[in-house]
């Protein structure tokens, strides 16, 4: 039949709208929820500062008066004044700077009027009047020794302080009086300056000067509306008319989105330029959905126009390569070019932007010597709070991330299961369910440690209850997966749900343990279960309250193997500003929202971990909770993951940079989605996805509840078998994984590690973010994150062979290497000098991996030799604290021709000698040698010694096997079962 033309057009119609929806963009953040620094009032008045500055005439009002200098124990003290008109009265900043014996140093700024509450504050409001100065008491756990060392220099030119600092006087702090500005240096150069471009800029308090009433409104006298009324008006009167034409239009209430924060202590910012002069690379200030290397952010082709905002929020369907703020923030920053590593750490948990820009010098040809080099500026703008900054001068990648992690913490050390794979998705919908899905695992022969309920598994969407219709038996449930020494994590959130016959919110409430609002009445707003309070863990008396919440007696149906998920916590309350608080909310010691909101994820997720440690007493056991908020800290008490992305090969393709930004910035337990939160992925996205998430130190599969199951055996052939072959290699990779985040508790290294952290001298790699290495392992894997890739390009940048992690072909030379990729292999290589620790029968669980025999992968550099280490323990307890544990180090010397293995334990306890015991039989079961010399040819045994062997077996042959090199392929040789104890020192002979 044919088409009338009235009839065709809703045909074509129809055929349109098919392709639109073939062709939608994909579902993407809603902007216009989240402010842009221009909707930012402190924001804006801070960019247009900067731009003010860049004019030639400015000079920055603020000047250090000498005559208040003083230092003493390694600290200078003095007051900066901040010169507002010509004859008006200055306002007095006090100043310290710190040295630290560490080598890093710490400069505050405050505002004496506000430190000694001789301010009004608007609309009544009971909130504090300093500048919150408590960012540290949450944050900093140590490295606060102050250096016996720093001393004055004597020889300082007039209008400068000078402070020797760091090891062997080696830093330099150079204090500008006027303008106060401070330039940092190492031996002699300076690396970090502060106030170079005069951005200082501290908001000092200042009365609101109220117009005159207009005459109609002098006649209507209504007394009691009359402030509100008049705001938008006023707003209106008052622009442009503040001192040296400053805007005032943002200093009082600010309305967004229908919300009004009334600001009752006026404008507060606190904000500085800080500069790295010949540097081109900056990193950190996660959690941003961008590439390792940050992005400029003043425009221009393919820059930011926004700055990073670090403001923790519920950022829904977040986009891709961008610099809006997610739901975790760690203001760290560090700056890296060749032969040097420094940064800064912004103490600060107000919502905080920062503008990066780079600024270029060319060579100029005429002078000679004069090189063309890269300058990079940054502008931190935080809207409250004290100045707080800790400087850090390296010199390597390596003392950043110790130093760092010596002032905030360094990574809890995790239960083995923590690091396995885990099974998550928005709801296990009964107990029955999740038994089932435990069998279909078992049945398929995937290994998998533990399975997670989301909040369907609680009654009415009350924390601490369980759905009676469909988790019936929660107790058969845990003991059901403790068979195989499976655990299940639970989620917890911080809202409260409002509602009668809830013990929990009556408690809350009763105790006074809630978020307040601004007038001081409990703050109740929109969540998962509707209305809604926040816990406030900000007061010791709700942690103790909440403590009391977990133990076995009160949120009956957990055992030991129950675990916890913080979710929500940054806090998102759905019909908040921006999916957040109030700002003027008021937390415990009336502290405003808007002073701690980056802080306030952190204190729920330390609470719930106080809570884990004591659910019975004597029995202590590594807390293991996962949260999603996060600020510098955090990574002492769980792991973190990077909320709801989308099932897309973007995300994939971003998680890696995410994640390995959470590792050099202090968080590195972290990882994303597994499939992607938001949609369906194809099988192979998925598949893919897998292969990248075993890369992930935090592992785990999740989906959002209007997604299909995805469960890895419901993928079916051949896609079930290649994911469970990449969980495999995880599990069998567990041992080196473990002593990964072994490194990060002790010296807060990163679990993964970019390229810059590995080769900090390779300048071409130093942006590279698509690949890492797996702690000092050697192991470097290039996830695909392309659709139908066949192959992937990885970058070497040393003159190191780099074995194929499977058939040990060989890539060498600095530059790319094109490595074959389809859908069954994973690009993984090995660089040439390691011993790489692994256990490789496959098991259900890691649990059931505990006594199993190691085998020890030794891959040869060019000159023949490799080294590496172990760490293993109980998995469970704290007993590694006091000495229960096993730390050996392996190295094969090429000269010598033998393997040996050595102790690192400092000091052998009760304890050591207890969990040795227990280790006794857990054997080295196998040792292959990659790269292995030809010279082994033909050679049918090698020699074994054993420390403390009897006198008839201090020396046994063991059988050897040589296989030659055949093409790309490297030779190698494997010795079968030498035997010898995983705790004891031993050696392998090769000669
Ligand atoms: C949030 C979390 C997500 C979880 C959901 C329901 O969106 O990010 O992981 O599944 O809440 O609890």
């Amino acid at each position: 039949m044919m088409f009338t033309t009235a009839a065709r057009w809703p045909a074509v119609f129809l055929l349109l709208s098919a392709l639109c929806t073939l062709f939608v963009p994909a579902v993407t953040v809603k902007h216009e929820n989240f402010k842009t620094c221009d909707q930012s009032g402190f924001c804006k008045r801070n960019r247009q500062f900067a731009d003010d500055a860049a004019a030639s005439s400015w000079t920055s009002p603020y000047a250090l008066d000498p005559a208040t200098i003083t230092f003493k124990n390694g600290q200078l003290s003095g007051t900066v004044f901040k010169t507002l008109k010509e004859g008006e009265a200055q306002v007095r900043l006090p100043l310290t700077v710190t040295f630290l014996e560490s080598g890093v140093a710490r400069v505050t700024l405050d505002e004496e009027r506000r430190l000694k509450g001789d301010v009004d504050l608007r609309h009544g409001s009971q909130a504090r009047k300093e500048r919150y100065n408590e960012a540290g008491k949450w944050a900093l756990v140590g490295g606060l020794k102050v250096a016996d060392g720093a001393a004055l220099s004597e020889k300082a030119e007039a209008g400068y302080t000078k402070v020797f600092y760091g090891d062997a006087g080696k830093h330099q702090a150079v204090i500008r009086h006027a303008p106060f500005g401070i330039e940092f240096q190492r031996d002699g150069e300076t690396q970090i300056k502060f106030n170079d471009r005069g951005l200082l800029n501290m908001e000092h308090w200042r009365q609101k000067v109220e117009p005159p009433p207009k005459e109609e409104e002098k006649k209507e006298g209504d007394e009691e509306n009359k402030d509100e009324e008049k705001t938008e008006e006023k707003v209106e009167e008052k622009k442009d008319e503040g001192p040296k034409g400053e805007d005032e239009s943002t200093w009082w209430e600010e309305t967004f989105g229908g919300n009004t924060d009334s600001k009752p202590r006026g404008p507060e910012a606190a904000a500085l330029d800080i500069s790295f002069p010949g540097y081109e690379h900056v990193f950190g200030i996660p959690e941003h959905a961008t590439r390792l290397s940050l992005k400029t952010t003043r425009g221009g082709d393919g820059n930011y126009k926004e700055p990073y905002r670090l403001y923790n929020a519920d950022v829904f369907e977040y986009e891709m390569d961008s610099p809006m703020t997610l739901y975790g923030a760690i203001p760290f920053m560090q700056a890296h070019r060749k032969g040097s590593t420094v940064g800064v750490f912004w103490l600060n948990a107000a919502e905080t932007w920062v503008d990066v820009v780079k600024s270029k010098t060319t060579a100029n040809p005429l002078a000679l010597g004069l090189k063309g080099h890269t300058d990079i500026q940054t502008h931190w703008i935080s809207e409250s709070g004290l100045l707080d900054v800790f400087v850090f001068l390296g010199p390597t990648p390596q003392d950043l991330t110790r130093q760092y992690g010596e002032l905030t913490g360094y990574t809890a050390m995790p239960q083995s299961f923590a690091i396995a794979y885990h099974q998550c998705r928005w709801n296990y919908v009964t107990d029955e369910d999740v038994k089932d899905v435990d069998r279909k695992f078992d049945k398929f022969n995937i290994p998998y440690d533990v399975i997670w309920l989301d909040i369907e598994y609680t009654h009415e969407k009350k924390y601490f209850t369980w759905d009676p219709l469909t988790f019936v038996n929660p107790t058969k449930m845990h003991k059901h997966l403790d068979k195989r020494e499976r655990k299940l994590v639970a989620i917890i959130d911080p809202h409260i749900k409002n509602t009668n016959d809830y013990p929990v919110i009556d408690e809350l409430k009763k105790k006074g343990l809630a978020v307040k609002n601004k007038d001081g009445g409990d703050y109740e707003g929109w969540c998962w279960p509707g209305s809604s309070m926040w816990i406030d863990c900000f007061n010791p008396a709700a942690i103790t309250w909440w403590k009391g919440l977990f133990k076995y007696d009160s949120f009956k149906g957990t055992a030991p193997n129950t675990f916890i998920w913080n979710d929500m916590n940054e806090p998102s309350v759905f019909n908040g500003p921006e999916t957040t608080m109030p700002k003027d909310n008021l937390h415990h010691d009336n502290w405003e929202h808007r002073d701690v909101h980056n802080i306030n994820g952190m204190t729920f997720h330390n609470a719930t971990y106080e809570a884990m440690l004591e659910r019975k007493k004597g029995e202590i056991r590594r807390p293991f909770v996962l949260t999603r908020a996060f600020y510098s800290g955090s990574q002492r008490v769980g792991a973190m993951w990077t909320g709801d992305n989308l099932a897309e090969w973007s995300h994939l393709e971003a998680s890696i940079p995410m994640v390995l930004n959470q590792g050099i910035s202090g968080f590195p337990f972290s990882g994303a989605d597994v499939g992607g939160f938001f949609g369906n992925p194809s099988k192979e996205l998925l598949t893919r996805w897998y292969q990248t998430g075993i890369f992930y130190p935090f592992f785990r599969g999740h989906a959002h509840i209007d997604t299909r199951r995805r469960e890895p055996y419901i993928a079916g052939s051949p896609y079930t078998e290649i994911i469970t072959q990449a969980l495999r290699l995880r599990y069998q990779l567990l041992p080196a994984w473990y002593t990964a985040f072994h490194e990060a508790a002790t010296i807060g290294a990163p679990i993964i590690r970019p390229n810059f952290y590995i080769h900090p001298e390779d300048e071409k790699g130093f942006a590279v973010d698509d690949q890492l290495y797996v702690g000092s392992t050697g192991l470097l894997a290039k996830p695909v994150t392309k659709e139908g890739a066949e192959s992937v390009s990885v970058y070497i940048a040393d003159d190191q062979p780099y074995y194929n992690y499977f058939d040990y072909t060989v890539y060498q030379g600095a530059g790319q290497h094109t490595v074959p990729a389809p859908l069954d292999t994973i690009p993984l290589l090995m660089q040439g000098g390691h011993v790489i620790p692994r256990r490789d029968r496959p098991r259900r669980s890691s649990g059931l991996m505990k006594f199993d025999p190691f085998t020890l992968v030794v891959v040869l550099d060019k000159d023949g030799n490799a080294a590496g280490t172990l760490y293993v323990d109980d998995g469970e307890t704290f007993d590694y604290q006091q000495g229960a544990y096993i730390h050996r180090r392996f190295s094969f010397d090429g000269k010598r021709n033998a393997l040996t293995s050595t102790n690192l334990h400092p000091r052998a306890t009760v304890k050591t000698d207890a969990y040795l015991k227990t280790m006794a039989k857990v054997r080295v079961e196998k040792v292959i040698v990659v790269g292995a010399p030809k010279a082994w040819k033909g050679k049918s045994q090698v020699v074994v010694s054993e420390e403390g062997a009897k006198e008839s077996a201090r020396k046994r042959q063991v059988g050897f096997e040589y296989y030659e090199s055949s093409g790309k392929k490297a030779a190698w040789a494997v010795v079968r079962d030498p035997k010898v104890a995983i705790g004891k020192g031993w050696k392998i002979d090769f000669s």
